[in-house]
């Protein structure tokens, strides 16, 4: 009978395995990502044939109403990280936070590990990246050195786990879990196998011991989570934390959550202190100089039950080049595209030889394709050099054929518009204009938008 191969060679972008090394991963595409890791049965692995046909513990099946214990939530204390975890952390699960380098995740943790030791829950942050020194630092500046947060800074997996065991605390802190390795395995640390493997050990020992587990995970230049794609399905929850550098605003997202919404987001402002929760978070993305300018559109945004008000700035200009340049921040390029063709062959305004550039202010990231009116608002305004209606906001989904399509929640969105002082809004038919105290502009149709911003735009 043929060995059992001892080693395989994984893709370290996405953990495809391969028997044979070869220059691109077929499953992911990349190229020069297959490395070589020596693998290893899983402990105590069934035999196929003898599998169920043993006498012992069975699994228990238990209605779906039946009565189960509704998991205790550790509230933090910080309301814009509560919110993200669904209410608080809950006991005996696992979160993974991604994010640059250099974005906060460390200050992040470190202040909310600190607020809920002051509150008494017993907490132990383990850092693989930074000296002792470094994290008492960055304590000291967040002013939290005083909390008894237990603090180590430890990569070898076994030597944590005996650490945790002993402690036995509620809520701990890793970071990174790409700084961790295993003696098990023979694969370098940060390698796909060993990430996995340490994942995999930590979250039992969090489903066994009762304790809140958050792992901190580096992100890759494309944006997803360094190697351990494979991370994401072992954890409860993958949160993200994002924003700009240049601005000190910062989001932190769930893009998965079992115990509570997906679409909630957190925003925080990065102080010399520490981050703090953002103020008017709703008026965060507004730019504060008066719109005189031809060129900008304010989009009444949704992010969750969230409302957020951010503009959108467009500038068309002659382009001195053969192919103009199309250039986006904070809004999908394909998406851009798509607009101009709806305008340019349903409403019969030429981009031809213009130069495009669409940017969001405040490094906010359009998600939602309501907010495409906005966009197109901007866009028509700055190639026509005509200013939107003051104080007005947009928001509104342009469909291929130039139809504007409604958006969820629309009474929300002109609701926190008002409450900011805006005075106009656009948008698609049919939405009641009763409370929100706004002048409401039904736009049922892209090229109503065109009359009304820039009638005489160069014709086709
Ligand atoms: P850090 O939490 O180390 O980021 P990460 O763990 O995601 O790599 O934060 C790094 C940046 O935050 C650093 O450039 C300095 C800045 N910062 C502040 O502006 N104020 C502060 O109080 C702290 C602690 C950091
Ligand atoms: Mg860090």
């Amino acid at each position: 009978m043929a060995k059992p191969p001892t080693s395989a060679f994984v893709c370290q972008n996405c953990g495809a395995v391969y028997a044979k090394w070869a220059g691109r991963c077929e499953a992911c595409g990349e190229w020069n990502t297959l490395v070589e890791e020596a693998v290893s049965a899983p402990p105590g692995a069934l035999k196929a044939e003898k599998a169920g046909t043993k006498r012992g513990p069975k699994a228990e099946f238990i209605a779906l109403d039946a009565e189960t214990e509704t998991p205790n939530r550790i509230v933090i204390g910080v309301d814009e990280l509560d919110r993200v975890f669904g209410g608080g952390i809950v006991p005996a699960s696992a979160t993974l936070i991604g994010g640059d380098p250099g974005i906060g995740k460390s200050t992040l943790l470190l202040q909310a590990a600190a607020r809920l030791a002051r509150n008494g829950v017993k907490t132990v942050y383990v850092s693989g990246e930074e000296a002792a020194a470094q994290i008492q630092e960055r304590a000291k500046r967040l002013k939290v050195a005083n909390s008894p947060v237990q603090l180590a800074t430890e990569t070898d997996l076994r030597k944590i786990l005996a650490a945790l065991k002993e402690a036995s605390p509620d809520f701990v802190v890793i970071d990174s879990i790409q700084t961790l390795w295993s003696d098990s395995l023979e694969a370098a640390p940060g390698s796909v196998a060993q990430v996995r493997a340490c994942a995999q050990e930590l979250v039992r020992w969090a489903k066994k011991s009762g304790a809140a587990l958050v792992l901190v995970g580096h992100v890759t230049k494309e944006g997803t989570i360094a190697g351990p794609r494979v991370v994401e399905h072992l954890v409860d929850a993958v949160f993200y934390f994002e924003g700009e550098r240049g601005h000190q605003f910062r989001i932190l997202r769930a893009v998965k959550n079992r115990f509570g919404p997906t679409d909630e987001i957190g925003i925080f402002e990065m102080h010399q202190y520490g981050l703090a929760p953002a103020k008017e978070p709703s008026a965060l993305f507004l730019s504060a100089e008066d719109e005189g300018s031809g060129g900008t559109a304010v989009f009444a945004a949704m992010e969750g039950s969230r409302p957020v008000l951010a503009e959108v700035q467009a500038l068309v200009a002659k382009s001195p080049f053969g192919t103009p340049r199309r250039s986006v921040i904070g809004f999908d390029s394909g998406r851009l595209a798509m607009l101009m063709a709806v305008l340019e062959t349903r409403c019969g305004v030429n981009f031809a030889g213009m130069d495009v550039y669409l940017s969001v202010a405040g490094g906010y990231r359009i998600n939602e394709p309501a907010g495409d009116l906005a966009a197109a608002a901007a866009l028509l305004s700055s190639l026509a050099g005509n200013p939107v209606p003051k104080r007005s906001v947009f928001f509104g989904e342009i469909a291929l054929s130039g139809a504007v399509r409604p958006a969820p929640r629309m009474d929300q969105r002109l609701k926190e518009a008002a409450r900011l002082g805006f005075r106009t809004a656009f948008v698609p038919e049919g939405v009641p204009s009763a409370e929100s105290g706004l002048t409401v502009t039904p736009i049922a149709r892209l090229i109503a938008l065109v009359d009304l911003l820039a009638p005489d735009a160069p014709d086709a």
